[in-house]
């Protein structure tokens, strides 16, 4: 029998956009608080929070300056505890994001590091001297720029991989080890249910980090050096003796760039590291030389190879994640599904989900993904909040030539503020996020995108995300049965079985925006029709657009 957090689903918080509960534009605890029966109502065990500790924004609390107080802008130490008491009493466990590869340059720890090369906190971050006037090496941050920063106060330079207000801590350093340690305590003697882990493969650096490949015109790539690196097992071992096994929690660590041998490492059930990690080979599937900034769009074939691949790789020797999107990632609908119609949206948006919900691993439901929530398409960049996106944004028009236009509509398609966009609560000002000003646009398709519509209206992707969630529930095989692709090269069809003792669950889904006849689905089409996200007509072989259906044939 699997553990709980095998069998649970959970839903994604990004607090900042969630409920503003005291009209400041922005979400707060006390917001969550107030939604905690709308979230317990789709099913789900688990929230899993950003980052709500206090912090300078400089991207949006993933730049910590104290990592055991609550942002000001969130709320109170109290606020949150009465969330925490609160959730539990409705059966809901919170697992709180763990941003330990970077803090802020805010933090005390940095403020001292800085002051001079003797400081006993100096060793805290990763310093190097520069060359001939220049960072040491051609590394680029992830926002953009050097990867290094000079500062004046000692001539010498150091490392962030992220935005330069977010230096790099250096875990070679056993006493920041210690500290990360002892702040995981804090928060799990509080009873917290566990941790996502920000780029938690990024924490052990090569020691000698030399150039690296060219990623464009301007930097190399600090990627070979920085990611899944030497001593990365040992760290991630060392943190479950000292802290993770003392209690009953879930781990889940991000971990860009990571293969699946790799992730069978790092959540293997004889490694003691992490349950599982966010693998992020599917939802980059759409990248080219400049990265995320492209239109291409996302090839079936592709995600059914890379899916597959995860399936099977990970079965018996580890656990999968399962998700689209989330706060870095475009919406799911409009990445994966069709947003063009109200009628393909509503459609895209349920395959989707059958599509990730009958795979076996957790499964991560972002907020307003169960509304089918889009991207959003602002009409200038003065409209966007995200660093990522305005030091992208810099960059690409400025020195490497690309053109505005172009630059904006990879912006619409690929921002992360696509998934920033307040919750779409209901018709009322401001998606009823807040009765101030947000501090995000909110998406002008509210007045129909919102769960107030969709609560009653037994059609919408809300009402079919509850039965979805709850047939995990009911049915083992979801969890433990073993995985098979079919149809594995259909230009339309994304279908797959799984097996348990003796049981068959049988998943289709079309691709297609149009109806068309597959007769070579019929095989699979036995047994009781569990979910469908069309009322059936009887005409087992006609596919209509973007149909899943999902059958379960008894043993
Ligand atoms: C990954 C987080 O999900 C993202 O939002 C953040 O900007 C980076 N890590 C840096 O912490």
């Amino acid at each position: 029998m699997n553990t709980w957090w095998q069998r649970a689903v959970v839903y994604q918080v990004y607090p900042r956009s969630f409920y503003d509960s005291n009209g400041d534009g922005i979400g707060d605890l006390n917001g969550v608080r107030a939604k905690l029966d709308y979230i317990r109502r789709l099913g789900v065990d688990v929230i899993w929070l950003n980052p709500i500790y206090k912090s300078p924004n400089d991207d949006n609390g993933y730049d910590i300056s104290d990592y055991r107080a609550i942002m000001d802008e969130f709320g109170t130490m109290e606020d949150f505890d009465r969330l925490l008491a609160e959730a539990h009493e409705k059966g809901l466990r919170i697992v709180m994001d763990l941003v330990v590869n970077h803090t802020s340059d805010e933090h005390p720890w940095f403020i001292e590091s800085r002051k001079s090369a003797e400081s006993p906190y100096r060793d805290y971050y990763i310093w190097r001297e520069g060359k001939d006037g220049n960072p040491p090496n051609n590394w680029g941050a992830s926002f953009r720029g050097s990867a290094w920063e000079r500062c004046e106060e000692t001539g010498m330079y150091y490392l962030h991989t992220f935005s330069k207000k977010q230096p790099d801590l250096n875990w070679e350093n056993e006493t920041v080890r210690g500290e990360v340690y002892d702040l995981m305590r804090f928060w799990l003697d509080k009873g917290i249910d566990g941790f996502r882990m920000d780029v938690i493969n990024y924490i052990s650096k090569t020691p000698e980090m030399p150039d690296g490949p060219m990623m464009n015109r301007l930097y190399g790539n600090f990627r070979p050096y920085c990611l899944n690196g030497p001593r990365v097992h040992e760290f991630l071992q060392e943190m479950n003796r000292e802290v993770l096994s003392h209690y009953d929690v879930m781990t889940v660590g991000e971990t860009p760039g990571v293969s699946v041998e790799q992730a069978q490492r790092y959540t293997g059930p004889d490694e003691y590291e992490l349950n599982m990690v966010f693998q992020f080979a599917h939802v980059n599937l759409d990248y080219d030389e400049n990265g995320k900034w492209t239109l291409k769009r996302v090839p079936l074939d592709g995600l059914r190879r890379v899916l597959s691949e995860w399936q099977t790789g990970l079965h018996g020797k580890g656990w999968n994640s399962l998700y689209l999107n989330n706060h870095d990632q475009p919406r799911m609908v409009s990445h994966f599904g069709d947003d063009s119609t109200e009628a393909l949206r509503s459609a895209s948006a349920k395959m989707l989900g059958v599509l990730m919900h009958m795979m076996q691993g957790t499964p991560y439901v972002y907020q307003g993904e169960e509304l089918g929530m889009t991207n959003v398409a602002f009409p200038d960049i003065s409209d966007y909040r995200d660093i990522d996106t305005l030091n992208a944004w810099n960059e690409m028009t400025g020195e490497l030539g690309v053109s505005p236009e172009h630059m904006l509509a990879c912006i619409h398609r690929r921002s992360r503020d696509n998934a920033r966009t307040p919750m779409q609560w209901s018709a009322a000002p401001n998606a009823g996020f807040t009765t101030g000003t947000p501090w995000i646009g909110v998406n002008p398709n509210y007045e129909t995108i919102n769960a107030e519509a969709q609560e009653n209206d037994p059609d919408s992707v809300l009402c079919f995300y509850r039965r979805l969630i709850a047939l995990r529930r009911k049915l083992p095989i979801i969890t433990e049965g073993d995985y098979a692709l079919l149809l594995a090269n259909h230009p339309q069809i994304f279908a797959y079985q799984r097996r348990w003792q003796g049981q068959r669950l049988y998943v289709i889904c079309s691709f297609s925006a149009q109806t068309f006849d597959a007769p070579e689905i019929l095989p699979y089409c036995g047994g009781r029709l569990l979910l469908c996200n069309y009322v059936p007509d009887g005409d087992a072989q006609t596919l209509r657009p973007y149909e899943a259906r999902v059958y379960l044939v008894e043993a």
